[in-house]
């Protein structure tokens, strides 16, 4: 049985932020990995901007259907006949997953399913449990260990994407990042210490790997990667694509932390963001050895540095 998944997908969550990038891998996979339809909301099919891409999609032969995935029949309507729900949605509705698991563990025809995740390794150590931007993924986690048996799940562990990490938050310097215009950099700690980072078009081509290899990645929690670096290397590589030398100014671990609780005490939207890169500081993206090659993905196959710089320096978004 399982040999035979994938045969009809379902993404939900397709058009954000990373979800583009998983759709984009799943519709255009070659060869072909199965049927693939999206689900999305009324408020994103008739959105002018998000059109452009579903009729893309749909040109590459998947189907879009709409619905509203807090209601029950339409997310039974959308299982009809889908085998496996590849799940990308943002963290504003990342419980709503449990509600989606129920039904597709009551339905006849799911048998896999991805919950998003896409991030940071929810379950590194024993730390992790307290975590604030973790507490939804775990609860969706231990949703499935409690209540999902028939369904299969496979959780995609990415770390960060190097696209989102890079940028200089004028409003959180503290929290490290790389600012072309003015060359110059804020990085947390020495600035030595490794970051395990996966490239957004990375995640989508290693969702394609997991999805082709069930053997693999059937039941498990996949740690994928696309490169370790450190964030003073990356100083290095901005310095010799734009030919200068950067300044580059340190901020204390414990100056990070400092910053990362006043933010959570004034209830700050960039409260997760210090947390998370407070977690990637300070090693917790870190393997002996990751997934990839099982997935049947080679280190020449992932997406270098200097290509995610690249990208930076000559303006291009993600
Ligand atoms: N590793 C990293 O650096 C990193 C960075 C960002 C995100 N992530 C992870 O990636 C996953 C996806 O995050 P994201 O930022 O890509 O998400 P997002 O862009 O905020 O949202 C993804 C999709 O969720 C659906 N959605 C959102 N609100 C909804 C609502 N009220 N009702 C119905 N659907 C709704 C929409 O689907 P439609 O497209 O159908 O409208 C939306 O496009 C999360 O697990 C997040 O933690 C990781």
């Amino acid at each position: 049985m399982a040999s035979q998944l994938p045969s009809k997908i379902l993404i939900i969550g397709a058009t954000g932020t990373i979800g583009k990038y998983i759709a984009n891998a799943i519709v255009s996979a070659e060869p072909r990995i199965a049927q693939v339809t999206i689900f999305t909301s009324s408020a994103t099919a008739s959105n002018p901007d998000k059109q452009a891409l579903l009729s893309e999609w749909k040109s590459q032969g998947a189907s879009v259907i709409t619905g509203d995935i807090g209601n029950a029949d339409d997310v039974k309507q959308a299982y009809k006949g889908i085998d496996t729900v590849v799940s990308c949605l943002g963290r504003n509705v990342l419980a709503n997953q449990t509600e989606l698991l129920k039904l597709a563990e009551e339905s006849k025809d799911v048998q896999w399913f991805f919950p998003s995740e896409y991030g940071t390794d929810i379950e590194y150590d024993s730390s992790s449990k307290d975590e604030k931007p973790h507490q939804n993924k775990l609860r969706v986690r231990e949703f499935i260990r409690d209540n999902v048996k028939r369904v299969k799940c496979t959780y995609v562990v990415t770390g960060p994407y190097p696209e989102m990490f890079l940028p200089l938050i004028p409003v959180a310097e503290e929290a490290g990042g790389y600012d072309l215009k003015s060359r110059r950099a804020v990085v947390v700690g020495s600035g030595d210490d490794k970051i395990g980072f996966t490239s957004m078009p990375d995640v989508g081509k290693l969702v394609v790997a997991a999805l082709r290899h069930p053997e693999a990645s059937l039941g498990k929690v996949l740690k994928v990667q696309s490169f370790v670096t450190t964030p003073n290397a990356i100083v290095e590589e901005f310095e010799k694509q734009t030919g200068t030398k950067w300044t580059v100014d340190h901020t204390p671990n414990q100056k990070l932390r400092e910053a990362e609780k006043a933010s959570w005490e004034k209830s700050s939207p960039i409260a997760t963001l210090y947390t998370l890169k407070r977690i990637w500081a300070e090693g917790g993206t870190l393997y002996d050895k990751t997934d990839n090659e099982i997935l049947g993905l080679k280190p020449e196959d992932m997406e270098p540095l200097s290509s995610v710089v690249e990208k930076n320096v000559s303006g291009k978004g993600y």
